[in-house]
């Protein structure tokens, strides 16, 4: 069997094992990434895609190319409620602050804007951004077997010829998703249940644009009494406006696996419809359960696990991919930083500290929101075990001009509202906060949230935060804060009078050989807060600074000028690096 050496073995070429492969090779990490199959996701699973990972997107360069082939932000908004499309619609949230309430907080919260891009057309863009990388990615190649022993070996086979090779690698990342070969064969064990519950996904063609293109959406819930487990029917993803789409329904299997033939899902597509006469072609069906799980450990040794293959749980406020994409750029930097022996091993236990707590906070908002989701199906008066007839009499109540009518429209605009922690969670999207070695605390008190943490983004520059979003003047153009950040390298952020710490950066920068990248910001410099938005931002004075990570959180921030500004800022970062 022949032996491949390599640094970086990454197992997985999905939305984790894809971003993770682009960062490596634009690090100049040497990585190979393997698939187990011939090419990029074939149908369209995730499609929600925030604005952090559009940010991580546009750090990568892609951001451009995503858009152009996503379904853009202005068709995502209306989140609709009915018995069918052709039927009176019963509500309706604006979602992904599309809302005039809330999009005034995703505009100013970050340079990109949401979307809708479904994965089979994410992951080809990904795949072609690594590319354009150098990223060494094999497809048809299945890890089969690994172990550890003081490096990485892994057995790969080709899929196609059925030869087995030896991977040796120093690091081993598990981008393998839900069912992680690496997980499973290297010991990581996971806290919560799994097979809480099951669904399908038929992937179709129909044009609905009478339907829908008067109230443009991501999702329409089509919740129809007596026949159904959990909420309803069918909701309706949109993949194309408005011809193709994604109808997921859920099942229970205890009650045996549902009919998957065409004319089951013609039949049950006519009738979340409402209108026969839609012509329907079925492209495919899939069935996938609900899992509840999180790895008690996101490293065990010299392998990491990003992704479903250390976080599964259901879809609800769109957080699979998005969470996946995010855990490969806070890990990627620092397996570059810790292989070009910029930093210590132990900066690498950074990433279980810091995306551990966030993959237990992500199953269990998803999890949450599955369930808050029944007060709908409550309100509109459907419960098991009722027939038709039964649900319909009881949703004509919500039309009643009586006591118990006001009372079921009252506790139907409670279930919507409600419904915010799933759509409108900017917090969850965005506020994803680190404490670990890799942060250089500075003893002040995060600061009290003014409004609901979950549903609203609260910047701060307090270390551990994701850099706010400002925008910048810098000539005839806008500029982000956080496209100062990232690429892969340090960023020291000061202002008016805070040359001494750009110096020192500079210097820093040579003697410790470290991408640090220096800019003062105000006036007489090269970016004006002309609009004021950072000064209302960076909780640090002219003279202050901040010291952003290539993931763009602050790792430290000094209030004002310090002292010696070079030995404050070595002694920084050689601690957040565990340079000995
Ligand atoms: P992902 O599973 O995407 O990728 C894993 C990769 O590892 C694949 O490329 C696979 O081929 C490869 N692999 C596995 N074992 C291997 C081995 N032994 N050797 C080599 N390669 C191996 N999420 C969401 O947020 N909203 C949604 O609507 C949906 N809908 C949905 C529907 C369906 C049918 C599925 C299956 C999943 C979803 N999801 C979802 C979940 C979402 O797809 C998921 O969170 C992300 O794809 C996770 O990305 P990863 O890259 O971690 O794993």
């Amino acid at each position: 069997m022949s032996t491949i050496e390599t640094d970086v073995l990454v197992v997985g070429a999905g939305p984790a094992g894809l971003t993770m492969a682009a960062l490596l090779a634009r690090h100049g990490v040497n990585a190979i990434t393997i698939n187990k199959y011939p090419g990029t996701a074939h149908s369209p699973r995730a499609h929600i895609t925030n604005q952090r990972t559009v940010e991580v997107f546009r750090d990568l360069g892609i951001e451009d190319a995503v858009r152009a082939a996503a379904v853009p932000n202005e068709l995502m908004g209306n989140n609709v409620w009915a018995t069918s499309f052709a039927d009176e619609e019963i509500a309706r949230l604006l979602t992904w602050g599309s809302g005039p309430e809330r999009h005034g907080d995703y505009e100013s919260a970050s340079p990109s804007q949401m979307c809708n891009i479904p994965q089979h057309i994410l992951e080809p863009v990904l795949l072609q951004g690594a590319l354009d990388q150098g990223a060494d990615i094999r497809f048809n190649t299945e890890l089969v077997a690994i172990e550890q022993d003081g490096g990485v070996t892994a057995t790969v086979r080709g899929r196609e010829d059925g030869v087995e090779q030896t991977i040796r690698a120093k690091y081993v990342v598990g981008a393998d998703g839900g069912r992680s070969v690496v997980a499973d064969q290297l010991g990581f064990t996971f806290r919560g249940e799994a097979g809480l519950g099951a669904a399908a996904n038929i992937w179709l063609e129909a044009d609905l644009t009478a339907y829908t293109a008067h109230r443009p959406g991501t999702l329409y819930w089509m919740c129809q009494p007596g026949n159904d487990y959990w909420v309803g029917s069918g909701t309706w993803i949109c993949v194309k406006p408005w011809t193709e789409w994604v109808l997921l329904f859920m099942y229970d299997p205890a009650q045996g696996e549902p009919d998957l033939s065409d004319e089951a899902v013609i039949a049950r597509a006519h009738q979340t419809i409402g209108d026969p006469d839609v012509d329907i072609t079925i492209k495919a069906t899939s069935l996938w359960q609900i899992n509840h799980l999180v790895a008690n450990d996101y490293r065990r040794g010299r392998a990491f696990l990003v992704g479903d293959a250390a976080h599964r749980h259901p879809p609800a406020n769109g957080l699979g991919t998005n969470t996946s994409i995010q855990d490969s750029f806070n890990l990627a930097w620092k397996l570059a930083h810790v292989l070009q022996g910029k930093a210590g091993d132990q900066l690498l236990d950074s990433y279980h500290e810091e995306r551990q707590p966030v993959g237990v906070q992500v199953v269990d908002r998803a999890m949450q929101s599955v369930a808050d989701m029944l007060p709908i199906s409550n309100a509109l008066g459907f419960a098991p075990g009722q027939t038709r007839d039964e649900g319909l009499a009881a949703l004509a109540e919500l039309k009643a001009d009586s006591p118990l009518g006001a009372e079921r429209r009252q506790q139907l605009a409670d279930a919507v509202e409600l419904q915010n922690y799933q759509f409108n969670a900017h917090g969850v999207e965005l506020d994803q906060r680190y404490t670990s070695g890799a942060i250089a605390d500075d003893g002040t008190e995060w600061p009290t949230p003014q409004r609901d943490p979950e549903l609203y983004h609260h910047p701060t520059t307090h270390p551990g935060a994701r850099l706010p979003h400002a925008w910048l003047a810098r000539g005839d153009q806008l500029v982000s804060t956080l496209d100062l950040a990232g690429h892969d390298g340090f960023t020291l952020l000061t202002g008016v009078g805070g040359d001494a710490w750009a110096e020192a950066a500079e210097k820093l920068a040579a003697e410790l050989d470290l991408p640090v990248s220096a800019y003062l910001v105000g006036p007489g410099h090269e970016h004006l807060d002309v609009l004021g938005d950072w000064r209302a931002r960076r909780e640090i004075a002219d003279n202050g600074a901040l010291l952003v990570r290539p993931d763009h959180h602050v790792a430290w921030r000094s209030e004002r000028m310090a002292d010696d500004p070079q030995q404050t800022l070595r002694s920084v970062l050689s601690t957040l690096l565990a340079r000995t």
